[in-house]
């Protein structure tokens, strides 16, 4: 059974009994806890955890997930997959653990003819949380297990829980029995080989605090409703349906597996270290499609490193099967047509997601060339000291310096036969981690653990928004912390964390800035200086208590800044009139990558298929945005359901929004995206907006900075007034100055040409009368003098070097001084003849260096040094002379001895 089909079939099932479908949410959700969405009840926690009313009392999804964890493991065994679909089955306080029994079993062992499975009942096992009588009595009455294939099992295996504060109970799981060939005798506490899990049933009943009832530590509370979650393995029920070896050879990824054969000439299944990498391969290719699907870009932090090493050890996998040149393009192109019938978006996204993978294996291809030279280098030096493992810092430089991953670095080693000094590395990395992290809580206050935010969000629930409609609005505090802990109050001078159970107040997201503003009471006021929202649903204010002391429980009255709100929600009108004027000028596949929306300016950051845009291009796009200013159009923004959205052709801005009711921001048919930020009423009221630039930011992704209103107006203005004066200064039309300066340029290019030849002229004319000028001591030619106007400290070397030349092959000594200012350095030379007779320029400078309050030294054909003492270079060149009557005499003495 395809594996299409086997989830065509599982949503079937259960619209069938009365769930609605919902879509799966994108990878990235906006849950702190999670880096990737990881199972399917992630987008339902709300619900759960009664901080929304379920919009349904039952639910289907097939969830796209991301676990890379094992990512290692991933290829050497038979069922790690980074990316897989989990399907599941929901039920929000409707039916429990009978239902969530009933349904799994009849879809399970239902015959394929009548639309299920079709899984032999008798191979069927079931484990239970080891006090769950009810779960085994529901086994035995619902399906007919007998007692000796239900067994339970304690919290590690049989509680489920996110790993964090949350949702959570005990859970039921279905196994399949792969057969005696497959392991042990036994069922699922034996071999979780043979017996493989497929289906887990959580009853979803508890509050779990910092410590899970996995280990043994009692829940802290009860849900508001007793709720069903479960999760079924698409790729793990194909993979028995298809009766393949594993989940890579299922018929969604062993097309990759094909592609990768077609490249590289091998073949799987002839060599087991070449399978290892096929797989790889194949599961890396698809998790990377699915990631960058949803927007991420590779990076060197969280998510985006994930990315990036997904994508990296594809490349290396693939160098490993013999194929150098670039592969991702072809192997996105496999997944994409395997997975386009449920991701459609991968489809319509081709361009960006191709144009992303591109640029990273461009930029990994050079890393993988500069990087492997330099770790030759270092297996090299390692293994000619004798060692067997390379260094720590190595590892990091490579790692810091030269982007290689320490993975990768670690596979290497272990082909050329080293290990890695894993700790060393480990230190080296914490150190540099810890400097970030200081770093990073230098410029911003707020590392608090979510839990206490969890706490105040239970409690109170979540903090209603008024910000749309009101910008300022009575309300009550919640939750007040100084150093990241609850207190009940907090007196003048401290720095404050407050949560309201209502606030006009956005908090930074989506790109736009934070509001700005006071909160007054009876006798207090806190500045706010910035609006976080650390915990989905919650926003929690920052700032300082300026008077009096702010209480829990306290009134205030919540004040935005009026005109920095203002200016930011222009700014956030403005960005969506250049993205959508980027899409219009670039193509759909341009697509948005990050953004910021401060008082008066943007950044917009996108996907660009092309490369660079033309400055052509961005004028064009800058002239559109603007005409669409003028023509004045309401902004309009309103809440629809995600499909109606999705028929009106919104832009969605990838993990912003889940669920099935979304915002819609509205210029008419000009632009039109899924946004829960502030904006203008009509678009009149931005003004004028400018762009300033254009330039890569690496990865394929482009920044667009723009400032708008009075900012980009005042920004136009200065650049007039300069260009007037230019024009004025240089007594030309505005729109000549470019050829007018180019000339300018272009002579005074030349003049200096001209000037640079006639000092070396002058310089050598000066050469020559400084030769001729020397003074003959007994037997020694002393050329010493002040040099010439003009000749600069640097040019005294070749300028003495050059009256040297010309004083043939008898001894001779030349002393240059150039001063400037109260600094004078100085130059002394010898020729060859006078340094056969014993002469060194260095041993002659002590002779006069006190003279120009002066030091230095050198060989015996050069010295050079510098003194504080113009004044003295007369008095210089009479000790100097001084110095070489006596040489000159002892040298004179050996010449005629
Ligand atoms: N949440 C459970 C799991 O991830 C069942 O969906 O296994």
């Amino acid at each position: 059974m395809e594996t299409h089909e086997i989830s065509r079939r599982f949503t079937d099932h259960f619209v069938h009994a009365g769930h609605t479908r919902v879509p799966s949410a994108s990878l990235i959700l906006d849950d702190p806890t999670l880096l990737f969405v990881n199972a399917g009840m992630v987008q339902f926690k709300p619900y759960f955890l009664g901080d929304a009313p379920p919009p349904y009392p039952r639910a289907t999804s097939i969830q796209k997930c991301v676990r890379t964890g094992d990512i290692d493991e991933v290829g050497k065994t038979t069922r790690h997959n980074t990316f897989f679909q989990m399907a599941g089955n929901f039920s929000f306080g409707d039916y429990f653990k009978a239902g969530a029994i009933e349904h799994a079993w009849n879809l399970v062992t239902g015959s394929q003819d009548a639309g299920g499975y079709g899984f032999d009942p008798d191979r069927i096992w079931v484990t239970v949380y080891e006090t769950d009588d009810e779960a085994i009595r529901l086994w035995q009455q619902i399906a007919g297990l007998p007692q000796e294939r239900i067994q339970r099992r304690d919290g590690k295996d049989n509680y489920w829980d996110m790993g964090v504060p949350g949702p959570g109970g005990p859970c039921s799981e279905i196994y399949y029995d792969r057969g005696p060939e497959h392991g042990r005798d036994g069922g699922p506490v034996v071999d979780e080989d043979r017996y493989l899990e497929i289906w887990n049933l959580v009853f979803m009943q508890d509050i779990r605090g910092p410590q899970s009832p996995k280990y043994g530590y009692p829940p802290i509370g009860e849900l508001p409703n007793k709720n069903i979650d479960t999760g079924m393995g698409i790729e793990r029920v194909a993979y028995l349906l298809q009766g393949v070896a594993n989940v890579y050879e299922t018929d969604l990824v062993r097309p990759v597996i094909a592609r990768a054969e077609e490249l590289s000439g091998r073949r799987y299944g002839a060599d087991h270290e070449d399978d290892v990498r096929f797989r790889v391969i194949a599961d890396h290719a698809r998790s990377g499609v699915m990631i960058i699907g949803d927007g991420v870009t590779p990076s060197n932090e969280a998510r985006g490193y994930v990315l990036r090493r997904l994508l990296r050890r594809i490349v290396r996998s693939a160098r490993l099967l013999g194929v150098h040149e670039p592969v991702l393009g072809a192997f996105a192109e496999v997944v994409r047509d395997e997975m386009a019938p449920s991701y459609p978006e991968l489809a319509t996204g081709f361009e960006r997601i191709s144009a992303v993978m591109r640029a990273e294996e461009e930029a990994f291809l050079q890393t993988l060339t500069s990087g492997s030279r330099i770790f030759d280098l270092a297996v090299e030096r390692t293994k000619k000291a004798g060692g067997t493992q390379l260094p720590g810092d190595q590892a990091f430089a490579l790692h810091d310096t030269y982007g290689f991953p320490i993975d990768l670095t670690l596979e290497m080693a272990g082909e050329a036969g080293l290990s890695v000094d894993g700790d060393g590395f480990r230190t080296l990395m914490n150190e540099q981690r810890n400097r970030a992290k200081a770093d990073a809580a230098a410029r911003k206050v707020g590392h608090t653990d979510a839990s206490v935010f969890r706490a105040v969000l239970d409690m109170h629930g979540v903090t209603d928004f008024l910000g749309y409609t009101t910008l300022s609005a009575e309300a009550t505090v919640v939750g007040l912390l100084v150093d990241d802990q609850s207190v009940a109050a907090a007196s003048e001078g401290s720095v404050v964390q407050v949560v309201l159970d209502r606030t006009p107040f956005y908090a930074e997201a989506g790109g736009q800035q934070a509001d700005t503003g006071v909160l007054r009471g009876g006798d207090f006021t806190v500045r706010i200086d910035d609006v976080q929202s650390p915990v989905a649903g919650l926003r929690v204010h920052r700032g300082v208590v300026t008077a009096g002391t702010v209480t829990l429980d306290a009134s205030v009255v919540a004040e935005v800044d009026k005109g920095r709100r203002a200016a930011i929600s222009r700014a956030h009108t403005a960005t969506h009139l250049v993205h959508a004027g980027v899409r219009n000028a670039l193509g759909t596949s341009a697509a948005q990558a990050g953004s910021l929306n401060a008082p008066g300016r943007l950044r917009f950051d996108f996907t660009s298929p092309t490369g660079a845009v033309a400055p052509a291009a961005l004028s064009d796009i800058e002239d559109e945005v603007n005409t669409v200013l003028q023509e004045n159009r309401e902004v309009e923004a309103y809440e629809t359901s995600m499909d109606e959205a999705r028929k009106l052709g919104a832009m969605m801005l990838f993990g912003e929004k889940y669920g099935d009711r979304v915002r819609v921001v509205d210029m008419g048919e000009y632009s039109r995206e899924l946004c829960g930020g502030t904006h203008v009423a009509r678009t009149g009221e931005l003004g004028l907006v400018k762009v300033l630039s254009e330039a890569s930011i690496g990865s394929g992704v482009r920044r667009v900075d723009a400032l708008v209103g009075l900012d980009a107006f005042q920004y136009m203005s200065k650049e007039h007034l300069l260009v007037s004066q230019l024009a004025d200064q240089l007594k030309s039309r505005p729109e000549d100055l470019p050829d007018r300066i180019s000339g300018l340029v272009e002579r005074l290019r030349n003049a200096e040409r001209d000037l640079e030849k006639h000092r070396e002229e002058a310089v050598l004319a000066s050469a020559g009368a400084l030769a001729a000028g020397a003074e003959d001591i007994d037997g020694v030619l002393l050329v010493a003098a002040a040099a010439p106007d003009g000749v600069p400290g640097n040019d005294l070397r070749a300028l003495a070097s050059d009256v040297r030349g010309r004083l043939g092959t008898r001894p001779g000594v030349v002393a240059l001084f150039s001063s400037a200012g109260d600094k004078l350095s100085f130059v002394v030379a010898t020729t060859e003849a006078a340094r056969r007779d014993g002469l060194a320029a260095g041993k002659l400078v002590p002779s006069f260096a006190a003279a120009i309050g002066g030091r230095g030294g050198g060989k015996a054909e050069l010295a050079q040094g510098g003194g504080t003492n113009p004044a003295g270079v007369p008095q210089a060149v009479t000790a100097l002379r001084a110095a070489l009557r006596d040489g000159g005499a002892a040298a004179g003495a050996r010449a005629s001895g």
